[in-house]
């Protein structure tokens, strides 16, 4: 499987940034081609972020609403993020779900929106610090992929995204007992939930991944790839994260969907 290395850049980035994105492009085609990479975008530069990437490097929306169009002022719908040339969006962000009350039920309802509009589902997941001195880290992820992952989802519209919120923004990583213990959990949910299909789909760390902490953290059994916030701003420590991607074996890739444009 090609890892998959994905920056997530928040509500962060004007126009000026997206010299960042042509850099990576650059760089990811001509020195990374066994690396799968990707980067959530604010929608505002989606399309631009499309033109500079010449389909080098995939990009993505950071949500999208489960509706197709309608009386939603200020939503954006995954057809809107498909036709502005994204690939990919992610949905159920713990901020998302923290800051604006997304239910599993939301979430699954988004990831299903992706899959009608052609867009690779990012599903993100993870339990918070006190969930997790509680000892309830694994009943729940597993609740939340019950919850998130609506049925029949597959290893080519699917990904997971593990996050552990007190790992997010904080520089605090889990250990790597902790990050195999439940991404193995991880895989055991999805295959319960989606067959052999589940044995496929990507499951992606993500929590202060740092150029520093990324090549151990790849090396790990059942990471597919890494979700990447701060260290996605900037091209150089994207770069940096994709080079510590093992080298993928030569077989046929999952890959998401091509780029449109
Ligand atoms: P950081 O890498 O900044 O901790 O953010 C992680 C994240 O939330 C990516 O979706």
């Amino acid at each position: 499987m090609r890892p998959l290395v994905v920056g997530n850049w928040k509500m962060n980035g004007l126009a000026e940034q997206l010299s960042e994105i042509e850099a990576m492009a650059i760089s990811v085609k001509a020195t990374l081609p066994s690396v799968d990479a990707l980067i959530c975008l604010p929608a505002t530069l989606i399309a631009q972020a499309v033109l500079m990437a010449t389909g080098r490097i995939a990009i993505g929306g950071e949500d999208c609403s489960a509706e197709i169009c309608g009386a939603f002022t200020g939503d954006i719908s995954a057809e809107m993020l498909m036709d502005a040339g994204a690939h990919a969006v992610i949905v159920g962000h713990s901020e998302r779900r923290q800051q604006h009350a997304e239910t599993d039920a939301v979430v699954a309802a988004k990831a299903n929106a992706a899959r009608r509009a052609g867009l690779l589902a990012i599903i993100c997941i993870g339990e918070t610090h006190s969930q997790r001195l509680a000892g309830t880290a694994l009943s729940v992820c597993a609740r939340q992929i019950t919850g998130s992952v609506p049925e029949g989802m597959t290893a080519s519209n699917t990904v997971i995204g593990y996050e552990p919120l007190w790992a997010i923004g904080s520089d605090e990583v889990p250990t790597h007992s902790q990050i195999m213990q439940m991404h193995a959990h991880i895989r055991a949910c999805l295959t319960q939930r989606l067959g052999a299909e589940g044995q496929k789909v990507r499951i992606l760390y993500g929590g202060s991944v740092k150029p520093s902490s990324a090549d151990a953290i790849l090396r790990l059994p059942q990471v597919g790839g890494v979700l990447v916030g701060g260290a996605s701003l900037k091209a150089a420590d994207f770069l940096a994260i994709c080079r510590a991607a093992p080298l993928a074996p030569a077989h046929t890739p999952t890959r998401p969907k091509e780029q449109r444009r």
